[in-house]
């Protein structure tokens, strides 16, 4: 079974293609230089440039699959959750696509194909407790099997964990995005620098992240009029710090209250060296730990011919009326 992966819901242009679950081409057209000069993913202008790359990159992932459009048998998309002008290109373009083949168009969740992600390389012992960290999201789903009907179990009630990163890196004057930013700039920083308090909700295993990068803008502004230094090693060292123990053990709580088998961890930020490290360490002796390679973290679209593989072994297809939604 072969399927195209289309992905545009936030800044990267992606496709892929999928034999039987196995990743055959995975094209990625990162918008991140053009975003760079903002600060942050400009919508207008990232609908644009998925609108111009989206042709090039669905072509380059067919011939680098080496196969045929007619081969291919069904087009998965992300119709949610994300941009919606971006969303509507990728929709678009692959209802149109599927549609000219005669073949069926599945619509993928995005933060579902995040999870999907761990499972192109790995395979899962069920059930599993998985972290989804991204731009836009973070939150932990309690996995009975692979595909779907995740149960959330725990969500950001404020700023996603890639968001918080990407502010904090503004705040420090580090490049968009934020994350691989901090991860460089905090190698030989000192941790305890700026001592960063867990966050934690009354009755509830909820993520907040506002304080967090609060704490650092209050820091930099105060050092700012003080006319003194910044010590930009330091700061992101310790919001590093701060953010990947709050996520690794707040997944670890949940996987041992779950009594899961393994732990997920997926989406942008679980690209983090530190989070990474800090999840294995936790896990270890307890869960199976997977971790999709760092390209299957951040954005890209083999993970949503993944999931859209789980759909089409259940006859779940969209149809020519498919539309897409923010959320
Ligand atoms: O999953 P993703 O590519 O797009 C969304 O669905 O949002 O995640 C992007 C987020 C950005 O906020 C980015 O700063 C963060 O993931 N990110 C990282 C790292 N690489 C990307 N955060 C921490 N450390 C990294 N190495
Ligand atoms: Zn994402």
């Amino acid at each position: 079974m072969i399927i195209l992966g289309i992905e545009t819901s936030c800044d990267e242009t992606a496709a892929a293609v999928l034999k039987d679950g196995v990743v055959l081409s995975n094209i990625i057209a990162s918008q991140i230089d053009t975003h760079k000069q903002y600060g942050g993913v400009y919508p207008e202008i990232a609908s644009r440039l998925h609108i111009e790359n989206i042709r090039g990159v669905v072509q380059q992932a067919v011939e680098e699959a080496g196969i045929a459009y007619q081969d291919i048998d069904a087009v998965g998309v992300t119709a949610m959750p994300g941009l919606i002008g971006a969303l509507l290109v990728g929709v678009n373009f692959g209802k149109s696509l599927a549609f000219s083949l005669g073949k069926p168009v599945i619509a993928v969740n995005h933060v579902e194909a995040h999870i999907a992600a761990a499972l192109i390389e790995n395979g899962v012992e069920f059930p599993a407790v998985a972290l989804v960290a991204s731009g836009g999201h973070t939150s932990i789903y309690l996995c009975e099997h692979e595909g779907a009907d995740y149960e959330l179990l725990a969500k950001t009630r404020d700023d996603a964990a890639g968001e918080a990163f990407d502010k904090v890196a503004r705040t420090l004057g580090l490049d968009y995005p934020g994350g691989p930013s901090i991860q460089k700039a905090a190698v030989g920083g000192d941790i305890n620098a700026l001592p960063i308090p867990q966050v934690r909700i009354e009755g509830s295993h909820d993520f907040s992240f506002s304080g967090i990068k609060t704490k650092v803008l209050n820091h930099v502004n105060k050092l700012e009029q003080q006319g003194q230094p910044i010590p930009v090693a330091d700061i992101a060292a310790s919001f590093q710090h701060a953010v990947a123990e709050t996520l690794s053990s707040r997944l670890i709580e949940l996987a041992e209250q779950h009594y899961a088998r393994s732990v997920i961890l997926c989406g942008g930020v679980a690209a983090n060296e530190l989070l990474r490290k800090s999840v294995a360490e936790k896990a270890a002796g307890a869960f199976n730990f997977i971790v999709p390679q760092p390209i299957y973290c951040t954005d890209n679209a083999a993970m949503v011919a993944k999931q859209a593989g789980y759909h089409f072994a259940n006859d779940e297809f969209a149809d020519i009326s498919l539309n897409a939604s923010s959320r």
